[in-house]
């Protein structure tokens, strides 16, 4: 693994959220129902969407998209952290530590890009409704979502093999309940200014480039709502937006409150905070966002569950 004179390890202690087993008995409970919730509903809104030909829409095939990025995201961190708490052991293996590490990362970016590409979508569809179908096609579309997962995992790459230099010597605990990159970084011996230098860089540009996408989309998209004539007509314009600029508003929201706002709470206290909402609270968010204020969404869902239960009943 490491080559050097230091101690090398072989296990890092994920310490959790919580050292007292009332409190693990409870985030054991929290957790595992805000898992069951994310993979239940997303996985639904992906069958909802596979399942029904009307919703075979670039608009949809995004969301379905970003729910089996959500479910990847939350699996990547919470299942760790349930085992560890129930079997009472904090240690995770060195590799399974640098794993998880990439995964969180490239599924957090992959979030992100997609998020700046379905406002793209949603740009092209106001902006331009008549040539929507001539700029999104298929071939388009599926180019539009490899490159999220491509430049994620050029992210996720690039800090780990950064990481991978670094040699840890005798601590190895980590006041977190997974594998968080900047944890790591405080916990090595070496040198990390280079890794801290990358992460800041490449931190910025994963967040600037889909929030520029998704402001200058949305700048055009206000543009365009408020050139049409009717309030009706404008409304129904803006209503095919509002599900993807409520989980924009969500996701930057929950960054600018975390991160801009002064608040009393300890920094440490507040990167925790930080790393439940992105890892464990958006994903569960976004199908609830999608179906409750989306017609189209709610009616496949139905026709889902509907036809589910008609295969129960009917053998
Ligand atoms: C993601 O997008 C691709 C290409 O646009 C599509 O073929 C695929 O079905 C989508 N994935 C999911 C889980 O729906």
């Amino acid at each position: 693994m490491h080559q050097g004179n230091q101690t090398t390890i072989s296990e890092f202690l994920l310490l959790g959220l919580s050292n007292q087993p009332e409190e693990q008995k409870l985030l054991f409970v929290l957790f595992l129902g805000t898992y069951l919730v994310t993979v239940v509903g997303n996985g639904l809104i992906i069958l909802a969407i596979g399942l029904d030909s009307y919703l075979h829409t670039p608009m949809y095939v995004f969301l379905a998209n970003l729910s089996f990025a959500d479910i990847s995201s939350i699996s990547t961190s919470v299942p760790k952290m349930l085992m560890n708490i129930h079997t009472k052991s904090q240690s995770i293996s060195y590799e399974s530590c640098i794993t998880q590490m990439y995964f969180v990362i490239m599924f957090v970016a992959i979030d992100n890009f997609l998020l700046g590409v379905m406002a793209y979508d949603r740009f092209v569809a106001i902006c331009y409704p008549l040539n929507y179908k001539t700029i999104m096609q298929p071939r388009i579309c599926i180019f539009l979502t490899v490159i999220p997962w491509v430049f994620s995992n050029i992210v996720a790459l690039t800090h780990t093999l950064l990481l991978l230099r670094l040699i840890f010597c005798d601590s190895h605990t980590l006041p977190y309940f997974f594998c968080d990159l900047a944890l790591l970084l405080k916990l090595s011996c070496s040198d990390t200014m280079i890794n801290e230098l990358v992460l800041f860089i490449v931190g910025l540009l994963v967040i600037i480039i889909p929030f520029a996408l998704i402001l200058f989309s949305y700048i055009y998209i206000v543009r365009a709502v408020l050139r049409i004539s009717s309030t009706e007509g404008k409304w129904k314009a803006f209503s095919t937006c509002g599900s993807h600029l409520t989980v924009v508003l969500f996701f930057y929201g929950t960054i600018i409150g975390i991160y801009f706002f002064p608040s009393s709470a300890h920094r440490d206290d507040r990167d925790k905070i930080a790393a439940v909402m992105f890892t464990v609270v958006t994903p569960m968010m976004n199908p609830f966002i999608y179906s409750l204020k989306n017609k189209d969404m709610k009616g496949a869902l139905r026709k889902l569950i509907s036809r589910k239960i008609f295969l129960l009943l009917m053998p």
